[in-house]
């Protein structure tokens, strides 16, 4: 089994450029939000580059300024059309293959029915996530967090 590569891009514009980057938030919510984008974006990219030796990278973008802070995370996974799109943020609408029944009960699929795109597509505390379609090539939903 592949996965693409993720390559960081830090501008850590507040704090002389400095590669790690701080902000107050709850460390669980960011990390069940990224966690989900990521598992979007890969699966995107592994469907729509089935044969490919060479994937499609997944870039991120972590930019903090002196007032806001972002995260973009960029997919070549082949984006879709405007109307398809807007089921995305539809409670249990999904296009992933059912997870396979275990019968050890702490076996847990990595696939939870399309319940993260609506979570995603609205405002989380201070942090709100817009997605941007390039139809035919990818997906960047841009965390911002001011
Ligand atoms: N980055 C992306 N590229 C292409 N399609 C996407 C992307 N993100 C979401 N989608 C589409 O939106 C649907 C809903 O996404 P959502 O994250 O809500 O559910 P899911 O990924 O199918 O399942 P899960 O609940 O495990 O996240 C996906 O099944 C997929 O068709
Ligand atoms: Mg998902």
């Amino acid at each position: 089994m592949g996965a693409p590569e993720v390559n960081v891009h830090v501008h850590n514009v507040s704090d002389n450029n400095e590669k790690e980057v701080s902000i107050i938030y709850v460390p669980s919510h960011l990390h069940h939000i990224c966690f989900e984008l990521f598992k979007n974006a890969m699966r995107a990219t592994m469907e729509t580059h089935p044969d490919d030796i060479d994937l499609p990278k997944i870039n991120v973008w972590i930019t903090k300024g002196d007032s806001d802070c972002s995260i973009k995370i960029s997919d070549a996974g082949g984006g879709a059309s405007r109307q398809t799109t807007t089921k995305w943020f539809e409670y249990l609408y999904s296009t992933a293959p059912r997870p396979p029944r275990s019968e050890d009960a702490r076996v847990t699929p990595l696939q939870d029915m399309g319940m993260d795109s609506p979570y995603q597509g609205c405002t989380l505390g201070t942090w709100v996530v817009t997605y941007r379609f390039n139809p035919w090539r990818g997906t960047e939903p841009m965390l911002t967090f001011t």
